[in-house]
């Protein structure tokens, strides 16, 4: 019951859940590695093409552990870099799908936008309360909220601590789509079992290829993104996926 990650599969769709109730989901050191430690191996598992990733109604996640911190030097802050790992969610090559409800809050945000698409509860509340605690985002919140909704939007919410419901996230660009209270996770299941009806290759070099807007400008952006098409062409799905249109059937993918 203590266990601050729970996973299971169903059919081609993990389900991951953030488990820590009592903390509103804080994301302790120890969920953290837990949490990585499981996306990758869902990342390397065959059978599975898409990965949910849940908190409960209450919450997603109410940020980093406080408690973890509190007493912390910048030298003991640097030096345990624990921010550092998170660049591993960000290599996780399969897509990810959130699945929030209630807070998302500092670092739970944060989370959730290493996410490839975000669905939300309507009583889901997004912010980066970190400046009412003395300091500011730590895990990508400045970089992706501001890519996820604009400057100027991102610049009060970072510098006020306000949190926004989730029509207001929706209309902001920063949420996929918004459903009522008891189908969040229903509705991440239904999106992620969709995509894992196509062809496992092509999304996650497709989720690549998204990806890589961040990284590259638009003609590096463009080239990378033909060589990826092209690169499709080696696979059995493609194949299988182009003949079955021209039959007029359903296509039956393998990943390879
Ligand atoms: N860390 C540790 N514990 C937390 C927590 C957090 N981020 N958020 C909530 N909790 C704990 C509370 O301490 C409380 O525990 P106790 O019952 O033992 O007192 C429990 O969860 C329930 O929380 P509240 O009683 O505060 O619940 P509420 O409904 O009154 O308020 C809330 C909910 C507005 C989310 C409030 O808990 C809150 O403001 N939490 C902190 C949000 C925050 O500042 N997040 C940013 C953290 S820093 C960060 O994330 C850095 C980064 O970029 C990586």
């Amino acid at each position: 019951m203590n266990e601050p990650i729970l996973s299971e599969v169903k059919g081609h769709v993990a389900i991951v859940t953030l488990n820590r109730p009592d903390v509103l989901n804080a994301l302790s050191v120890e969920l953290m590695d837990k949490l990585i430690a499981v996306l990758e191996g869902f990342d390397r598992d065959a059978n599975v093409r898409v990965i949910v990733l849940a908190g409960s109604e209450k919450a997603f996640a109410a940020g980093a552990d406080i408690g973890d911190m509190a007493e912390a030097s910048f030298l003991d802050m640097y030096e345990r870099n624990n921010l550092a790992r998170w660049t591993r969610i960000k290599q996780v090559r399969k897509p990810i799908i959130a699945a929030v409800s209630g807070f998302c809050l500092g670092g739970g945000c944060e989370l959730a936008m290493h996410c490839d698409m975000i669905v939300a509860s309507e009583s889901a509340q997004f912010g980066q309360p970190e400046i009412n605690i003395g300091v500011m985002p730590g895990a990508g919140g400045t970089q992706r909220l501001t890519r996820a909704i604009g400057k100027f939007r991102a610049m009060e919410l970072i510098l006020t601590g306000r949190f926004i419901p989730a029509a207001e996230a929706y209309e902001a660009g920063l949420v996929t789509k918004v459903v009522a209270k008891e189908q969040f996770l229903a509705e991440a299941i239904r999106l992620a079992e969709t995509i894992a009806s196509k062809s496992p290759v092509a999304a996650r070099l497709a989720k690549e290829a998204v990806l890589a807007v961040d990284e590259l400008g638009l003609t590096p952006g463009l080239d990378y993104e033909r060589k990826l098409f092209y690169s499709l062409f080696a696979t059995f799905d493609q194949k299988e996926g182009m003949k079955a249109f021209l039959e007029k059937r359903k296509p039956r993918f393998e990943g390879k």
